[in-house]
């Protein structure tokens, strides 16, 4: 018989070692070491292979065909999946408790049991539960089967007894391995269900869904291999408080990343919205100060976004600089470009920075939006009406462009904005309609452009 032995599981990483330590010797984070017990006689199937084939072939004789795509019939949910469902793809959905990651799942089983069976498994929620939300969302298909259940061995015969045409499993942490004796929801639990349930996927070509939990910073409860393991990661994103949620693609094997799908969360289950473009603009009815909109581009879609600011006089010795849908570190060094490149000095102040509507902005597009939001806060004086700007600021004080400016502008022009302010490498070739656009080289000259329109 083969012993049993303890190891330790860094969350992190999925990194195995004898011994407990405080600090990952893999990827150095702390306090990620998680005990398992594991027998090896089972982790041998483990590194089984995931594809059936094993011979050398020449990568100019294989043949690649388009994968053939099955619409889930939520366009916003294909639309971030790059196209639809793929036979044997695996999706990890993750998010915030209470997001919708249970109600969107359960309107694409809906919208996909019109063409064939779909297979639900609720480790969560019991089947009383799960058919209220049914009801809730007025579905009403007898094609969806329902399992309420945790092992593992029960949910594979489900599946591989009557392999469906899609499957969702309701949450990933919730399901549990007889083989192994740690706990449900360990990593090891984890792990093991993961990578079992999408071997049996891809071997029986059933699109599958998994939800994950998230921590509390976020990432995707369970060791980091869950994210390598499966083929798209998707998570929801936005403010629990608004009734916008976003669906963003993380890794995608079949499609783009960063794709966006936005919803609306309404009485009667989650709605696409197919032209949220203006969706992160708050309506001000008169001009305010430190406001300012920028163009970004999400995926294949570009979006208007208002980053606000607001300095205000620091009481203490360390001036606060805090961002929220942006990235923190960026506005530390944007202000110390502002104060060298234009002489604008902040280090009285205490900085908060915010992308209004929970969107979560990481291009560095929108470092010329931030320093115009933050002058515009400093000088309490509006920006002028109509304007978007966008523009990577680099630390020489130069404006760098952005990708798809062209996209941008014409989004910012049907939206009935007039004044753009950006890089002039992305300078339209023809006049856009309607736009006046001014094209800078600088943060200087940013800045005095919108001195000179405030004029
Ligand atoms: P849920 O899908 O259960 O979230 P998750 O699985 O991500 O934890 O949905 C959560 C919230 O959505 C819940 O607080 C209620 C709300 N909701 C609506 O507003 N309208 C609806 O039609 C449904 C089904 C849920
Ligand atoms: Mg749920």
């Amino acid at each position: 018989m083969s012993k049993i032995k303890t190891r330790y599981v860094c969350i992190e990483c999925g990194a195995i070692t004898a011994k407990w330590q405080g600090q990952c010797s893999s990827c150095q984070a702390w306090n990620t070491l998680e005990e398992s017990r594991e027998d090896p006689a089972e982790t041998a199937h483990r590194f089984a292979p995931l594809t059936q084939t094993s011979e050398v072939v020449k990568l100019s004789d294989v043949q690649a065909r388009d994968l053939p795509r099955v619409s889930t019939g939520i366009g916003e949910l294909d639309r971030v999946m790059g196209g639809g469902l793929v036979s044997g793809g695996v999706t990890l959905i993750g998010g915030d408790p209470g997001i919708g990651k249970s109600t969107l799942l359960l309107q694409a089983a809906g919208a996909m049991s019109g063409q064939s069976r779909v297979l639900y498994v609720t480790g969560e929620e019991s089947a009383e539960q799960v058919a209220l939300r049914a009801r809730r969302l007025s579905l009403n298909n007898p094609q969806i089967d329902l399992l309420a259940e945790i092992r593992l061995d029960i949910v594979e015969a489900a599946l591989r007894d009557n392999p469906p045409g899609m499957a969702v499993i309701d949450s990933i942490q919730t399901i549990y391995s007889s083989a192994l004796t740690s706990a449900p929801g360990s990593v090891a639990q984890v792990r093991e269900c993961a990578a079992q349930l999408t071997r049996l996927a891809k071997q029986l070509g059933v699109p599958l869904f998994m939800i994950g939990h998230v921590t509390k910073d976020g990432a995707l409860a369970g060791p980091r291999v869950l994210e390598h393991m499966v083929d798209t990661v998707l998570y929801f994103e936005g403010d629990t408080h608004s009734s916008f949620r976003l669906v963003r693609a993380f890794k995608n094997r079949f499609g783009a990343v960063n794709e966006l799908g936005v919803f609306a969360m309404t009485d009667r289950g989650l709605k696409g919205v197919s032209n949220p473009s203006a969706l992160f603009l708050s309506h001000h009815t008169e001009r305010v100060s430190g406001t300012c909109v920028m163009a970004t581009q999400e995926g294949t879609r570009p979006l208007l976004v208002e980053i606000q600011a607001l300095l205000d006089d620091c009481q203490s010795q360390s001036p606060k600089r805090l961002a929220l849908g942006l990235e923190g570190h960026r506005l530390a060094m944007l202000l110390a470009v502002l104060h060298r490149h234009a002489g604008v000095a902040t280090a009285d102040q205490d900085v908060f920075i915010n992308a209004v509507g929970g969107v979560r902005i990481s291009e560095p597009a929108a470092d010329l939006p931030v320093l115009l939001a933050v002058l515009s806060s400093l000088r309490n004086r509006p920006l002028p009406a109509g304007l978007i700007a966008f523009g990577e600021i680099g630390l020489a004080g130069e404006v760098r462009p952005a990708p798809r400016g062209q996209e941008r502008l014409r989004e910012a022009a049907k939206l009935g904005f007039s004044t753009a302010i950006i890089p002039s490498a992305n300078a339209p070739k023809s006049p856009i309609e309607g736009l006046n656009v001014i094209p800078i080289d600088r943060l200087s000259q940013a800045i005095e452009a919108a001195r000179q329109l405030n004029d």
